[in-house]
């Protein structure tokens, strides 16, 4: 990657850092709504399979206003160190607000530079947060093997992400509901034109389910399997360090 290219990716991560750091307040608010509720089953259905092994290290990243994070700690044994990452300080105040954000140990940190050693954690979870860090496939890659690195080898990686449904009528559907609803009322109960301009543009470019876990291999996971949710307009990925 030459000089020039470096910097425009780093320009794009802090757009993206800036565009979450206009919405906190109303950020769950907003996904509830265009979900009808669903996004809440959704990241407690991944938080279910992602506590379904050993270990007492866990962490989620790209955690905005800590919801997964919070399941992982309802769900965790008494021992269980929970972690929360994100590189917006704005989300991470707003995490820092919820009473039960005391038993988490919250961290500002891009993905791609996270402060831990190699063979840290047991478990790494990340949910609706790889759309963002998927700026192009080489970043992509890279973001993945810096949470395959944190990871102790028989670690897994949890994710929970909007997929592409296998049918194309429902694929159809799905964009044309992104389309018309995601940008008007996201705009309209955050108040930012960027921020909801920017999540419905991520949606229908993002991949298959099939071709994620095919991304999950390349960054040095294995055992990767995943589960299809609602149609397949969401997927939940795990693979094993
Ligand atoms: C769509 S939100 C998801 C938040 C939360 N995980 C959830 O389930 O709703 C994406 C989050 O990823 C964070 N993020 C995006 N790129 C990041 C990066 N390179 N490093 C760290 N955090 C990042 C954003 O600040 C934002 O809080």
């Amino acid at each position: 990657m030459n000089r020039a290219t470096t910097i425009k990716k780093s320009s794009m991560q802090e757009g993206i850092r800036k565009i979450f750091s206009e919405v906190p307040e109303t950020y769950e608010l907003v996904n509830h709504i265009l979900t009808f509720g669903m996004d809440i089953l959704w990241r407690k259905k991944a938080a279910q399979i992602a506590i379904e092994g050993n270990g007492k290290m866990w962490m989620d990243v790209c955690s905005g206003t800590g919801e997964m994070a919070d399941y992982l700690r309802r769900f965790a044994p008494g021992d269980t160190r929970v972690f929360a990452s994100d590189f917006s300080f704005p989300m991470i105040q707003k995490a820092l607000q919820k009473k039960e954000s005391s038993e988490i140990i919250f961290i500002v940190s891009d993905i791609n530079a996270l402060p831990f050693p190699d063979n840290t954690f047991d478990l790494v979870t990340i949910s609706f947060a790889v759309r963002n860090i998927n700026l192009d496939r080489e970043k992509f890659l890279q973001a993945l093997k810096e949470i395959n690195r944190i990871l102790k080898p028989g670690g897994r990686f949890v994710a929970v992400e909007t997929s592409q449904p296998k049918s194309e009528i429902i694929k159809k559907i799905f964009h044309t509901y992104i389309r018309l609803a995601v940008k008007p009322i996201g705009q309209l109960i955050s108040g930012s034109k960027s921020a909801y301009t920017y999540l419905s543009s991520t949606i229908p470019r993002f991949y298959s389910a099939e071709e994620f876990a095919e991304i999950i291999k390349q960054a040095g996971f294995g055992e990767v399997t995943f589960k299809r949710l609602l149609f397949g307009v969401t997927a939940i990925h795990k693979a094993v360090k």
